[in-house]
């Protein structure tokens, strides 16, 4: 009997090692530990690595879906659960957490940020929070190069010149797709954590003239790799070519970038932003682009996501929209993804996670 499982479970495996197989998987689980402590994961398109670490000490329940989980199956899956491994995209709060129960032990989120969490209902429950820090600041750091570059340099809008006939039409032309180049900008860095200081790393080679960051404490030590100079908000916005946001978003940020902090920038200025939509009143946004507040900003994140395509931002030529994909490189959703996993495992079985967050 236990080879005809293992069989299966060994086909699932072959048939594909990165879509988890739940159905076996669960199967075995439940006839073989039953007195483990059960865990819900909130989607089924996670790394096989992952769900092998949960499966082995959990009893599992995976959602067969490739979304994120609706709100009403969360509320009713997460009921009886020891431990849960969710995403950004579900949102934990006070109706989830009392819907429960007290025996819930462990949140994993498969991500550095953890806006989606209510961390004062989760802390006053004694819930312990595992999460993702550092394996995605190497390539959140790359990805947000790589936008600074694109937007700067216009390069989706010169893409589109080619399909829709612009290239044809004035063939090259002196000023034609002029962009601003990063030699001899002034780049400030809003939130210099490990991330902002690796995209400054990332900024220095292209010669920049200076790099500026504010953020609630001076941080000498960082600032010193990348001759960094701490400057209070307001000056970073007078003075910066591009500006990067690299902050988290909480009560303090929120909003942080308005009206008035668009009047501030300069009109060459190209806001960048891969930490979290909520950081910027877009509203604001959009209309600093329309009016030439601002030169172009180039967005991973924005409110809400997924952004409706009809977006007045899709419309905008001086805007460059990436959906979310700061840490999506293969190896690094592998590593998040198993380092949640033991988070959950470890917290469970009393030990210290890889990455406790509270
Ligand atoms: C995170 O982890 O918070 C990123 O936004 C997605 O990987």
């Amino acid at each position: 009997m236990f080879r005809y499982f293992q069989t299966l479970l060994n086909a699932g495996q072959v048939i594909n090692s990165w879509t988890s197989k739940p159905t076996v998987a669960r199967f075995l689980t439940t006839a073989n530990q039953m007195d483990k402590p059960k865990v819900l994961v909130t989607r089924e398109d996670i790394p096989k690595s992952a769900l092998s670490i949960l499966e082995e000490k959990c009893e599992l329940e995976v959602m067969p879906n490739k979304s994120p989980i609706s709100r009403t199956d969360l509320l009713n899956k997460i009921s009886g659960k020891h431990g849960i491994f969710c995403f950004l995209t579900d949102k934990i709060d006070k109706e989830v957490l009392d819907q429960a129960g007290s025996q819930l032990k462990v949140i994993g989120t498969m991500s550095v940020g953890y806006d989606h969490l209510d961390l004062n209902e989760i802390k006053k429950r004694n819930i312990t929070v595992g999460y993702t820090p550092g394996v995605l600041t190497a390539p959140t750091a790359e990805l947000t190069v790589a936008l600074t570059l694109a937007t700067t340099r216009r390069l989706f809008e010169a893409h589109d010149e080619i399909a829709n006939g612009g290239w044809a039409k004035c063939s090259w032309g002196p000023l034609w797709m002029c962009g601003s180049g990063l030699v001899g900008a002034k780049v400030g860095i809003v939130g210099l954590g490990s991330i902002g200081l690796a995209v400054a790393k990332r900024l220095l080679p292209f010669e920049v003239a200076k790099i500026m960051y504010c953020g609630r404490h001076e941080k000498p030590e960082a600032a010193a790799q990348v001759l960094g100079e701490y400057v209070t908000f307001d000056q970073l916005l007078q003075e910066s070519d591009v500006v990067i946001i690299m902050c988290p978003l909480n009560d303090t940020t929120r909003n942080m970038f308005g009206p008035t902090q668009f009047a501030l920038m300069k009109p060459n200025a190209v806001l960048i932003n891969t930490s979290r939509g909520g950081v910027v009143d877009q509203d604001a946004l959009v209309n600093a682009l329309k009016t030439g507040q601002i030169a172009a900003a180039g967005l991973d994140v924005m409110t809400p996501e997924p952004l409706p395509a009809d977006h007045e931002l899709t419309k905008l030529k001086n805007c460059v929209l990436i959906p979310h994909i700061g840490s999506a490189t293969l190896q690094t959703r592998t590593t998040m993804a198993t380092m949640t996993a033991q988070n959950i495992v470890n917290a469970l079985e009393g030990k210290p996670m890889p990455a406790q967050l509270c």
